[in-house]
Protein backbone atom coordinates (compact mmCIF):
# COMPACT_ATOMS: atom_id res chain seq x y z
CA UNK A 1 0.00 0.00 0.00
CA UNK A 2 0.85 3.92 -1.21
CA UNK A 3 1.20 6.12 2.26
CA UNK A 4 -0.01 9.43 1.40
CA UNK A 5 2.19 12.01 1.29
CA UNK A 6 1.40 15.60 2.25
CA UNK A 7 4.10 19.41 1.78
CA UNK A 8 3.33 22.47 2.43
CA UNK A 9 5.21 24.60 -0.34
CA UNK A 10 5.32 28.27 1.64
CA UNK A 11 6.70 29.53 -1.83
CA UNK A 12 8.67 32.96 -0.55
CA UNK A 13 6.61 33.34 2.38
CA UNK A 14 8.12 33.61 6.33
CA UNK A 15 10.85 35.43 7.91
CA UNK A 16 13.54 32.51 9.55
CA UNK A 17 11.77 33.89 13.03
CA UNK A 18 8.15 33.42 11.25
CA UNK A 19 8.92 29.88 9.71
CA UNK A 20 10.38 28.40 13.35
CA UNK A 21 7.17 29.89 14.56
CA UNK A 22 4.78 28.14 11.86
CA UNK A 23 6.78 24.57 11.93
CA UNK A 24 6.54 24.45 15.79
CA UNK A 25 2.64 24.75 15.52
CA UNK A 26 2.42 21.95 12.60
CA UNK A 27 5.01 20.06 14.09
CA UNK A 28 3.49 20.07 17.49
CA UNK A 29 0.18 19.16 15.85
CA UNK A 30 1.20 16.88 14.05
CA UNK A 31 2.81 14.47 16.71
CA UNK A 32 -0.64 15.24 18.85
CA UNK A 33 -2.57 13.85 15.84
CA UNK A 34 -0.18 11.40 14.83
CA UNK A 35 -1.51 11.15 11.13
CA UNK A 36 -1.02 7.92 9.28
CA UNK A 37 0.52 9.66 6.81
CA UNK A 38 3.92 11.50 5.73
CA UNK A 39 4.21 15.13 6.83
CA UNK A 40 6.65 17.72 5.10
CA UNK A 41 7.22 21.67 4.87
CA UNK A 42 9.28 23.41 2.48
CA UNK A 43 10.19 26.72 3.95
CA UNK A 44 12.79 28.67 2.33
CA UNK A 45 16.60 28.32 1.88
CA UNK A 46 17.00 31.01 4.99
CA UNK A 47 15.11 28.86 7.01
CA UNK A 48 15.95 25.59 6.44
CA UNK A 49 18.24 25.23 8.79
CA UNK A 50 16.92 26.66 11.60
CA UNK A 51 13.58 25.00 10.81
CA UNK A 52 15.27 22.03 10.41
CA UNK A 53 16.27 21.64 14.10
CA UNK A 54 12.91 22.94 15.13
CA UNK A 55 11.32 19.73 13.52
CA UNK A 56 14.51 17.40 14.73
CA UNK A 57 12.17 15.80 17.71
CA UNK A 58 9.13 15.07 15.09
CA UNK A 59 8.48 13.47 12.04
CA UNK A 60 7.88 16.31 9.96
CA UNK A 61 9.84 16.35 6.88
CA UNK A 62 12.17 19.16 5.74
CA UNK A 63 12.06 19.87 1.98
CA UNK A 64 13.52 22.94 0.12
CA UNK A 65 12.03 23.89 -2.85
CA UNK A 66 14.63 24.03 -5.97
CA UNK A 67 18.30 23.38 -5.89
CA UNK A 68 21.32 23.68 -8.45
CA UNK A 69 22.68 20.62 -9.97
CA UNK A 70 26.44 20.98 -9.63
CA UNK A 71 27.94 20.63 -6.33
CA UNK A 72 29.65 24.09 -5.62
CA UNK A 73 31.47 26.82 -8.02
CA UNK A 74 30.50 30.76 -9.77
CA UNK A 75 26.23 30.23 -9.76
CA UNK A 76 25.79 33.14 -8.53
CA UNK A 77 22.21 33.24 -6.47
CA UNK A 78 21.99 29.43 -6.54
CA UNK A 79 21.88 26.29 -3.88
CA UNK A 80 23.32 23.13 -4.17
CA UNK A 81 22.17 19.57 -3.00
CA UNK A 82 25.03 18.81 -0.90
CA UNK A 83 24.28 22.32 0.95
CA UNK A 84 20.66 21.08 1.14
CA UNK A 85 21.68 18.02 2.95
CA UNK A 86 23.65 19.45 5.22
CA UNK A 87 20.94 21.72 6.44
CA UNK A 88 18.82 18.99 7.19
CA UNK A 89 16.43 18.11 4.11
CA UNK A 90 15.01 14.90 3.12
CA UNK A 91 13.00 16.22 -0.01
CA UNK A 92 13.29 18.72 -2.64
CA UNK A 93 10.60 20.26 -4.82
CA UNK A 94 11.98 20.43 -8.31
CA UNK A 95 10.27 21.41 -11.74
CA UNK A 96 7.03 23.50 -10.00
CA UNK A 97 5.42 25.03 -12.55
CA UNK A 98 6.84 28.56 -11.02
CA UNK A 99 10.21 27.28 -11.98
CA UNK A 100 9.06 26.93 -15.40
CA UNK A 101 7.19 29.51 -16.05
CA UNK A 102 8.72 32.49 -14.05
CA UNK A 103 11.97 31.16 -14.39
CA UNK A 104 12.53 28.97 -17.61
CA UNK A 105 12.98 25.62 -15.98
CA UNK A 106 13.24 23.29 -19.34
CA UNK A 107 12.39 19.65 -19.07
CA UNK A 108 15.87 19.38 -19.36
CA UNK A 109 17.60 21.47 -16.75
CA UNK A 110 14.76 20.16 -14.40
CA UNK A 111 16.04 16.68 -15.49
CA UNK A 112 19.63 17.36 -14.63
CA UNK A 113 18.38 18.87 -10.86
CA UNK A 114 16.22 15.54 -10.46
CA UNK A 115 19.52 13.34 -11.06
CA UNK A 116 21.73 15.68 -8.99
CA UNK A 117 19.33 15.24 -6.13
CA UNK A 118 18.58 11.64 -6.41
CA UNK A 119 22.28 10.72 -6.10
CA UNK A 120 22.48 13.14 -3.23
CA UNK A 121 20.27 10.87 -1.47
CA UNK A 122 17.80 13.78 -1.44
CA UNK A 123 14.21 12.70 -1.79
CA UNK A 124 12.34 14.28 -5.38
CA UNK A 125 9.02 15.45 -5.23
CA UNK A 126 8.88 16.37 -9.32
CA UNK A 127 6.13 18.35 -10.30
CA UNK A 128 4.02 18.50 -13.55
CA UNK A 129 1.20 20.11 -15.32
CA UNK A 130 -0.15 21.19 -17.94
CA UNK A 131 -1.23 25.17 -18.38
CA UNK A 132 -5.26 26.35 -19.07
CA UNK A 133 -4.21 26.26 -22.68
CA UNK A 134 -2.86 23.43 -22.89
CA UNK A 135 -6.01 22.01 -21.33
CA UNK A 136 -8.70 23.84 -23.44
CA UNK A 137 -6.19 22.46 -26.62
CA UNK A 138 -6.66 19.28 -25.36
CA UNK A 139 -2.78 18.40 -24.75
CA UNK A 140 -2.95 17.46 -20.95
CA UNK A 141 -1.88 13.90 -21.51
CA UNK A 142 1.12 14.91 -24.11
CA UNK A 143 2.64 17.59 -21.50
CA UNK A 144 2.33 15.85 -18.30
CA UNK A 145 3.60 12.10 -20.23
CA UNK A 146 6.78 14.30 -22.02
CA UNK A 147 7.21 16.26 -18.44
CA UNK A 148 7.51 12.43 -16.90
CA UNK A 149 9.73 11.27 -19.67
CA UNK A 150 12.08 14.02 -19.74
CA UNK A 151 11.94 14.58 -16.32
CA UNK A 152 13.39 11.11 -15.52
CA UNK A 153 15.24 10.70 -18.17
CA UNK A 154 18.63 8.41 -17.42
CA UNK A 155 16.96 7.92 -13.82
CA UNK A 156 17.12 4.37 -13.12
CA UNK A 157 15.45 4.01 -9.64
CA UNK A 158 12.52 5.89 -8.86
CA UNK A 159 12.17 4.50 -5.23
CA UNK A 160 13.21 7.90 -4.00
CA UNK A 161 10.90 9.91 -6.06
CA UNK A 162 6.98 11.43 -5.42
CA UNK A 163 5.60 13.07 -8.02
CA UNK A 164 3.12 15.86 -7.69
CA UNK A 165 0.61 16.84 -10.12
CA UNK A 166 -0.48 20.30 -10.08
CA UNK A 167 -2.71 21.54 -13.63
CA UNK A 168 -1.24 25.46 -13.88
CA UNK A 169 -4.67 27.13 -14.01
CA UNK A 170 -5.69 25.65 -10.52
CA UNK A 171 -2.19 26.86 -8.19
CA UNK A 172 -2.98 29.79 -6.21
CA UNK A 173 -6.47 30.96 -8.01
CA UNK A 174 -8.96 28.62 -5.98
CA UNK A 175 -10.12 26.44 -9.23
CA UNK A 176 -9.10 23.21 -7.97
CA UNK A 177 -9.41 20.28 -10.57
CA UNK A 178 -12.48 17.92 -10.07
CA UNK A 179 -11.74 14.73 -8.26
CA UNK A 180 -13.02 13.31 -11.65
CA UNK A 181 -10.09 15.36 -13.99
CA UNK A 182 -7.21 14.78 -11.21
CA UNK A 183 -7.95 10.61 -11.37
CA UNK A 184 -7.52 10.95 -14.90
CA UNK A 185 -4.30 12.90 -14.84
CA UNK A 186 -2.59 10.69 -11.50
CA UNK A 187 -3.96 7.41 -13.94
CA UNK A 188 -2.32 8.35 -16.80
CA UNK A 189 1.03 9.01 -15.15
CA UNK A 190 0.65 6.15 -13.35
CA UNK A 191 0.50 4.09 -17.02
CA UNK A 192 3.77 6.03 -17.64
CA UNK A 193 5.59 5.06 -14.79
CA UNK A 194 4.75 1.38 -15.79
CA UNK A 195 5.76 1.92 -19.48
CA UNK A 196 8.91 3.36 -18.71
CA UNK A 197 9.91 0.96 -15.70
CA UNK A 198 7.53 -1.76 -14.46
CA UNK A 199 4.23 -2.52 -12.99
CA UNK A 200 5.76 -2.66 -9.21
CA UNK A 201 7.74 1.01 -9.59
CA UNK A 202 4.13 2.54 -10.95
CA UNK A 203 1.99 0.46 -8.35
CA UNK A 204 4.72 2.08 -5.87
CA UNK A 205 4.81 5.75 -7.01
CA UNK A 206 2.98 8.33 -4.86
CA UNK A 207 1.41 10.77 -7.10
CA UNK A 208 0.55 13.94 -5.07
CA UNK A 209 -2.43 16.40 -6.21
CA UNK A 210 -1.63 20.09 -5.82
CA UNK A 211 -3.45 23.54 -6.67
CA UNK A 212 -5.91 25.29 -4.84
CA UNK A 213 -6.30 22.09 -2.14
CA UNK A 214 -8.39 23.19 1.17
CA UNK A 215 -9.32 21.58 4.00
CA UNK A 216 -13.05 21.08 2.31
CA UNK A 217 -11.98 19.26 -0.91
CA UNK A 218 -8.87 17.54 -0.05
CA UNK A 219 -10.82 14.23 1.63
CA UNK A 220 -12.35 14.05 -1.94
CA UNK A 221 -8.89 14.28 -3.51
CA UNK A 222 -6.98 11.86 -1.59
CA UNK A 223 -10.06 9.55 -1.62
CA UNK A 224 -9.31 9.24 -5.79
CA UNK A 225 -7.34 5.75 -6.17
CA UNK A 226 -4.37 6.92 -7.77
CA UNK A 227 -4.07 11.07 -5.57
CA UNK A 228 -1.74 9.98 -2.49
CA UNK A 229 -1.72 13.22 -0.85
CA UNK A 230 -1.37 17.01 -1.83
CA UNK A 231 1.30 19.58 -2.33
CA UNK A 232 -0.30 22.43 -0.73
CA UNK A 233 0.65 25.93 -1.20
CA UNK A 234 -1.29 28.71 0.53
CA UNK A 235 -3.63 26.87 2.91
CA UNK A 236 -0.08 25.56 4.07
CA UNK A 237 0.58 28.75 5.71
CA UNK A 238 -2.73 28.12 8.18
CA UNK A 239 -2.02 25.85 11.03
CA UNK A 240 -5.85 24.75 10.74
CA UNK A 241 -6.28 24.51 6.99
CA UNK A 242 -3.09 22.79 6.87
CA UNK A 243 -3.68 20.45 9.73
CA UNK A 244 -7.38 19.35 8.34
CA UNK A 245 -5.65 18.34 4.62
CA UNK A 246 -2.73 16.28 7.01
CA UNK A 247 -5.98 14.56 8.43
CA UNK A 248 -7.96 14.18 5.23
CA UNK A 249 -4.40 12.21 4.08
CA UNK A 250 -4.38 10.04 6.59
P1 LIG B 1 -1.82 26.38 -4.02
O1 LIG B 1 -0.34 26.03 -4.54
O2 LIG B 1 -2.21 25.31 -3.03
O3 LIG B 1 -1.68 27.75 -3.39
O4 LIG B 1 -2.71 26.38 -5.22
C1 LIG B 1 0.06 24.71 -4.77
C2 LIG B 1 1.48 24.66 -5.24
O5 LIG B 1 1.90 25.56 -6.00
O6 LIG B 1 2.25 23.74 -4.87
Amino acid sequence: MRRNIVVGNWKMNNTIAESIELATAIAEKVGAAKPDCEVGIAPTFPALHEVGKALEWSGVKLAAQNCHYENDGAFTGEVSTRMLAAAGCSYVILGHSERRQLFGETNEVVNRKVKKALAEGLRVILCVGETLDERERGVTEEIVTAQVAEGLADVSDITELVIAYEPVWAIGTGKTASKEQAQEVHASIRGTIERLYDEQAAKHLRIQYGGSVKPGNAAELFGMPDIDGGLIGGASLKVDDFMAIVEAAG
